[in-house]
Parts: structure tokens; C-alpha cells; sequence
């Protein structure tokens, strides 16, 4: 059996931050997100997260798709691996992840299980030009991995050392909860380092060895908000990458913000300055023109957006937006509908074929299909107190700058008059005109002139 714990009850003093550090984001999802994203993609089955500073934040984050071990106080990573009794007797093995290691990949979590088959031990080790501050993994002469040095703990010759201490383990679960009772505090931070395992299972004659990664940066520790650019910087290099890849145009990739998990389509394009967020999905041969920001966004084939902002909405095949229009709260535009300048539609059904070219509000409504909006439009969906529905049925046709005072029902192939302030339904095939008639007043325009 497959388990993992992820650390992430420590308090994350160099982000100097209200925020739990594993909160913080990259590519907008909180870093232990991603990383329980990772576990879930490799079948691992049980999965305990070690909460403490915070865990109010992270338990309402995850839910219920993860089990949670309370670490308080923190007394060292050793010690938060031991809160995690739920897997104590478990078979098989566990790997151990920092939640501040945002950037692990699931073939690197996949290669460690698979390493550790024929180990007690396997820890994740990567070559970095400067040790920084991280554990320094100590190799006999013989090359087997010894013990891992904390930097804070290390002797000048140890700090030399350039294969440091990814803080990723896999261990043999039964293995693993036998050595920790033998992890003591007597260090420079007097804390309950993981890291002594290597030395116990050494000496209790258990077989150990590290697993070079070999790009040092999937395995890096954000410890500050230098470390969260660098890896939100990374992260998105590999997003765009895999969407090319793919058969995705990405014009600017320096210059596209895409979230882990948005699906895009082939031969879709995409300009610089586009957001595509959270669960984003986006169809085949679809044009994202600059400055476009979609959240939870479902988009059709053939959709072309340009410079506008989708939010928990869908665009049908074929149907067209913006520039600058805003859709917003359970919205579905769908087929071949064009959606034009500062348009801005709220919790409303579009028809197939329906046209709102310009300037319109469309709030609550239940639009059929082939209806032209002109320009100007409102529906008038809040009295101040309550919300109404406005409905047009198929083939209507709303003159420009009319208001629709909900609730309001506007039948087939009826016509609004342009400037009408509609407060009555209008039956099918009838025409709907409400405004005060012109008079002329003849001369008067030249007489004023002169006056
Ligand atoms: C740790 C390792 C170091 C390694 C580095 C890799 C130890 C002793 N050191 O150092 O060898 O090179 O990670 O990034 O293991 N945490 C808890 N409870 C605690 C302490 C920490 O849950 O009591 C969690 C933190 O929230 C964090 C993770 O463990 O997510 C790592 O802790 P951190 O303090 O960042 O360890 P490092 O000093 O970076
Ligand atoms: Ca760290």
C-alpha cells in the first residue's frame, strides 16, 4: 500500500506572512494543493497532512481529501512525521513530502515508491552548485549515503558538500515508525530532525540510498517570497510547455498565466496577458486575444474572446466576445452568438444565433435563440430590495437602448421599439413601444441659433 505525509505545521517565519506558508499560492492554487494534487495522480491511498500554524486555513482548503495528524507544538519535522499515527502498522511504504515543495512531480513521486522496493530508505537528493541552507547528505567512502547533516549543524568541510537533502522520503511504513522512537533533540535547533533516520536505520543495519532528482528546482523549498517567484516562475514554464506540447500557440508564454489545471484544445492560440484559471476548459482551435481574464470558464470550439473577463460561464461553438465584456455567475452563452463591446451578462441563457452587439446589461434573463439585441440595452432586474427574471423567446427583436423591467416576458418574433422603457409583457408577433411621441416644432432650431 501507497501512503504519504506532508509536513506542513510549521509556521513559516521567512514568508513574514498572516498566511500559513503552504497557503501561499503558485500559479494560483495554494502550495499544498499541488502537492496533494501530485499524491492523488499516483494512486497513493492514504494521505495525512501534518497541520499546525494555520491548520484552520488548510483542513477548510483540502476537506475532506486528505486525513489530518494536529502538530502542536512543532517540535521539528521528526516530530511531525510522528503525529501521524493514523499509518502506524500500515504495510508498505509511505513518502514523505515538505508542504513547502510545491513543484514535486507525480513521475518523481512514481520513481521514489518504485526505488524503494528493494530499500528501507530512499531519500531524494539533488547536485546544487551552492548547498545553501539545506541538509547536507554525507556519503562514506564507499559511497553509501551515511547520515544528513543539517546546515546549521554542519562542519566547514560538510558544508562543502553540493548533494543536499531534498526532504522527500520514502520509507518502508512499519520500518519507519520503529525508527522514529529513536529520534532525539540534541541539536543545534534542538528539534526532532527526520533527517536522523538515515544514521538510526544505518546502525540498525537497514538498507538506505538516495535518489539523485535530477532538476534541482522541481525539489526546491520555498522558504521566503524570493523562493515563491522562483518557483511560481518555474511552475509556469512547465504549464505552458505541456499545453505546446499539446498543440496549443502560446504567442508569449513569459507573458500567459495558466493554472495547473485548465485543459486547452488543439490549434487553440492564445495572446499575451491572458488568465486562465482554476478549472478553465477550453475547446479546439479557440482565439484568446490579449488581456483576457477566464476563471472556471468553459469555452466551446471556434470561440474567438477578445479582451474580456469570463467568470463560472460557459461560450457555445462558434460564438464570439468582446472586446471587453464581462460574463459572469452561471452564464451560458451558446452557439454561434455574438457577444460584442462592453457587453455584460449575469446568471443568463443566451440562445444559439442571438446577437448583443453593444453597451448592454443582461441580468437573470432567459434569452431564446436568432434574437438581436441592439445597443443600449438593460434589463432592469433589481428593484432594490429583490431580484426578477426577464424572458425573450425566440426571434425577438429589441430595439436599441430599450429598459426590460423585470419580470417582464417578451413573446416570439415580437418587437421592442428602440427607446421603450417596457414595464408590460409583450405577446408573440405583437410590438412593444412605450415612449412619449415626437412633436416638431418648426423654425424653432434656426431661431434658437440666433437668438
Ligand atoms: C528541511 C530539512 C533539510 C532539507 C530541507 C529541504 C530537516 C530537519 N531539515 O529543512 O534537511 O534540506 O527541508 O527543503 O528535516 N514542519 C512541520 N513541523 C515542524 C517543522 C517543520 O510540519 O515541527 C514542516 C514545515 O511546515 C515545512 C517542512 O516541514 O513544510 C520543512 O520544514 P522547514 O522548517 O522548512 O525545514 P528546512 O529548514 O527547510
Ligand atoms: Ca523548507
Amino acid at each position: 500500500m501507497k501512503s504519504a505525509i506532508v509536513l506542513a505545521a510549521g509556521k513559516g517565519t521567512r514568508m513574514k506572512s498572516a498566511l500559513n506558508k503552504v497557503m501561499h499560492p503558485v500559479c494560483n492554487k495554494p502550495m499544498i494543493g499541488h502537492i496533494v494534487s501530485a499524491l492523488k495522480k499516483c494512486d497513493v491511498e492514504k494521505i495525512v497532512v501534518v497541520v499546525g500554524h494555520g491548520a484552520e486555513d488548510v483542513k477548510e482548503y483540502l476537506k475532506d481529501d486528505v486525513m489530518y495528524a494536529l502538530q502542536s507544538p512543532q517540535l521539528g519535522t521528526g516530530h511531525a512525521v510522528m503525529q501521524a499515527s493514523q499509518l502506524e502498522g500500515s504495510d508498505g511504504d509511505t513518502i514523505i513530502l515538505c508542504g513547502d515543495g510545491p513543484l514535486i512531480q507525480p513521475e518523481t513521486i512514481q520513481k521514489a515508491f518504485e526505488e524503494n522496493k528493494e530499500y528501507s530508505l530512499t531519500v531524494l537528493t539533488s547536485v546544487l552548485p551552492d548547498g545553501e541552507r539545506y541538509g547536507r547528505i554525507v556519503r562514506d567512502a564507499a559511497g553509501n549515503v551515511e547520515k544528513i547533516v543539517e546546515a546549521k549543524d554542519c562542519t566547514p568541510e560538510e558544508l562543502e558538500i553540493k548533494e543536499i537533502n531534498t526532504g522527500i522520503f520514502c520509507f518502508k511504513t512499519k520500518e519507519l515508525f520503529e525508527g522514529l522512537k529513536e529520534i532525539r533533540n540534541d541539536n543545534a535547533q534542538s528539534e526532532y530532525y527526520i533527517t536522523d533516520l538515515v544514521e538510526i536505520f544505518n546502525k540498525k543495519g537497514l538498507k538506505g540510498h538516495a535518489m539523485i532528482v535530477d532538476d534541482p528546482e522541481e525539489t526546491m523549498g520555498v522558504n521566503d517570497r524570493v523562493d515563491l517567484a522562483k518557483a511560481q516562475k518555474w511552475m509556469k514554464r512547465r504549464i505552458n510547455e505541456r499545453h505546446m506540447y499539446n498543440g496549443v500557440t502560446i504567442i508569449d508564454p513569459e507573458h500567459t498565466y495558466i493554472d495547473a489545471d485548465v485543459e486547452i484544445g488543439q490549434d487553440t492560440v492564445i495572446y499575451p496577458n491572458v488568465f486562465l484559471q482554476e478549472h478553465t476548459r477550453i475547446g479546439n482551435n479557440v482565439t484568446i486575444l490579449p488581456n483576457s481574464f477566464l476563471r472556471n470558464a468553459e469555452i466551446a470550439d471556434d470561440v474567438t474572446i477578445d479582451s474580456s473577463k469570463i467568470v463560472e460561464s460557459k461560450v457555445g461553438k462558434g460564438s464570439t466576445v468582446g472586446p471587453m465584456s464581462h460574463l459572469r455567475n452561471q452564464t451560458e452563452i451558446c452557439e454561434n452568438c455574438r457577444i460584442g463591446n462592453f457587453v455584460e451578462f449575469k446568471n443568463s441563457h443566451f440562445g444559439n444565433g442571438s446577437k448583443c452587439a453593444h453597451l448592454t446589461y443582461i441580468g437573470d434573463s432567459d434569452f431564446g435563440e436568432r434574437i438581436n439585441v441592439g445597443c443600449g440595452v438593460v434589463t432592469v432586474n433589481y428593484d432594490g430590495k429583490h431580484k426578477f427574471r426577464t424572458t425573450v423567446k425566440d426571434g425577438a427583436f429589441i430595439g436599441s437602448n430599450c429598459n426590460l423591467i423585470a419580470p417582464v416576458t417578451i413573446g416570439e418574433n415580437a418587437l421592442l421599439a428602440a427607446g421603450s422603457t417596457i414595464t408590460d409583457s409583450v405577446q408573440d408577433g405583437d410590438m412593444g413601444i412605450a415612449r412619449s411621441r415626437q412633436s416638431i416644432k418648426p423654425g424653432f432650431g434656426t431661431k434658437y441659433k440666433n437668438k
